[in-house]
């Protein structure tokens, strides 16, 4: 982020301190409907299309590191085995044997030269091309190897991260994250090493998981002593991208005039991301990567939290911990740092996201009550608006019933680049 940038965006928080209604223009938020969250068959149109369109982060590099690695992945419901190939490619593919379907490999992680189905020995080679039949003679003489390897999905990396895509003409990654590649390029996923991840049930719908980590507007009721006091929501910037996609930046309280904001942990044992600009290091700046990405991101951790529905009123709650692998002088090695989110032991969340999660399951009892009749959203709360209208888009509006589809009122005029507010800031007009 460089320096002009950074100098408007601070003129850009003082404006939403000063503000005394939302920004000129930008629209009223129609209530979502209540079936978004309720609703089978907008559950099953997420099932068909959201997750199968999207770029979903998938795997660390350290959980497959060598040629031969590769870890099964259920996240989205169809077997999928991620491999580490020969060259240095990840490749994913159905993690289905083209014989008579058992999964090609059934453990969790492991290495292996190729991969041999376990039912009848049927042979791939890491590329997924079916290398070996056990008597063959008794399919056909000249059996077509070629149109019976495993079937692929798409699969790139942003940096150590592992992506999937289910759609094989969906666009690449960094299309699809388009300005954000930019910017996160100085948190450099490349030198970034996985040190924890952790997996929690919970009892609601994965967007109220989600969603509880997609606004500031709850942070006094719900984190009054662990994030208030570090967080100033008043002065929280929203930034919506094409695509589904969204930041917030949110500094620290003013304390004699400067907007450094006290850390919770020590600096001094953890590695350091040098090339982190003054944002990353003194506010609260937090990345949601349509569909189920959300992360604070700072000079110290890339701390990425994942949701996945299990059910239309369950999920699974992923929480990630990485560090910059290069340390920094009197930093502690990787095996002695912190899980970010957890308890030490990682067996349960930690504080914070104990407060996040605690009214989910009651949430979603009250939700499936014929007291619930829709959400409306504040301005503060328009990030959440922004991705029901990009989940619209990629499921198709003529796919969804009239009464669980939200109107497109937010336009690419608020789409970064665009930002008129920022056209406001540039005339002076801040508060
Ligand atoms: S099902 Fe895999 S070899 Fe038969
Ligand atoms: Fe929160």
């Amino acid at each position: 982020m460089d320096k002009e940038y950074i100098a408007k965006l601070r003129l850009l928080m003082e404006y939403e301190a000063a503000r005394e209604q939302p920004p000129e223009g930008f629209p009223k938020l129609p209530d979502l409907p209540a079936g978004r969250y309720t609703d089978p068959r907008f559950f099953e149109l997420e099932k068909k299309y959201l997750w199968k369109k999207s770029w979903l982060f998938a795997a660390h590099i350290d959980e497959l590191p060598e040629p031969g690695c590769f870890i099964t992945w259920e996240n989205t419901g169809e077997p999928v085995v991620i491999v580490h190939d020969r060259d240095g490619a990840i490749n994913a593919f159905y993690n289905t044997c083209r014989h008579r379907g058992a999964p090609v490999v059934t453990e969790e992680s492991g290495r292996r030269p190729s991969l041999a189905c376990k039912y009848h020995g049927w042979t791939y080679d890491l590329t997924g091309e079916l290398i070996s039949i056990r008597d063959q003679a008794d399919f056909a003489p000249d059996f077509d190897f070629s149109c019976r390897g495993l079937i692929r999905l798409r699969c790139e990396r942003f940096g150590n991260l592992v992506f999937l895509n289910f759609d094989p003409d969906a666009p690449t990654l960094m299309d699809w994250l388009g300005p954000v590649v930019d910017e996160l390029t100085e948190f450099q996923f490349e030198n970034c090493r996985l040190v924890g991840k952790q997996r929690f049930d919970l009892e609601c719908n994965w967007k109220i998981a989600m969603e509880a980590n997609t606004e500031v507007y709850h942070v006094p009721n719900i984190h009054p002593t662990t994030v208030a006091p570090i967080l100033d929501d008043r002065r929280n910037v929203n930034t919506f991208y094409a695509n589904g996609h969204g930041r917030m930046i949110a500094p620290g309280h003013q304390r004699n005039g400067d907007n450094e904001r006290p850390r919770t942990i020590n600096r001094s044992p953890f590695p350091r991301i040098d090339t982190v600009s003054e944002i990353g290091r003194t506010c609260t700046q937090s990345y949601g990567l349509f569909p189920n990405w959300v992360s604070p991101l700072s000079d110290q951790t890339i701390p990425p939290l994942l949701f996945w529905p299990t059910s239309i009123r369950t999920c699974r709650f992923e929480v990630w911990t990485m560090y910059h692998g290069e340390g920094s002088a009197g930093a502690l090695p990787l095996d002695q740092l912190p899980n970010i989110w957890t308890t030490p032991d990682g067996a349960e969340l930690g504080q914070v996201l104990q407060e996040d999660t605690q009214f989910g399951e009651a949430i979603q009892k009250s939700m499936e009550s014929t007291g619930f009749e829709g959400v409306p959203l504040s301005y503060q709360e328009a990030r959440i608006y922004h991705w029901n209208q990009w989940a619209d888009r990629i499921i198709g509006e003529d796919n969804i019933p009239e009464e669980l589809r939200v109107a497109q009122v937010m336009g690419d005029e608020w789409l970064m680049p665009n930002d008129p507010r920022m056209a406001l800031i540039d005339e002076g007009v801040p508060g």
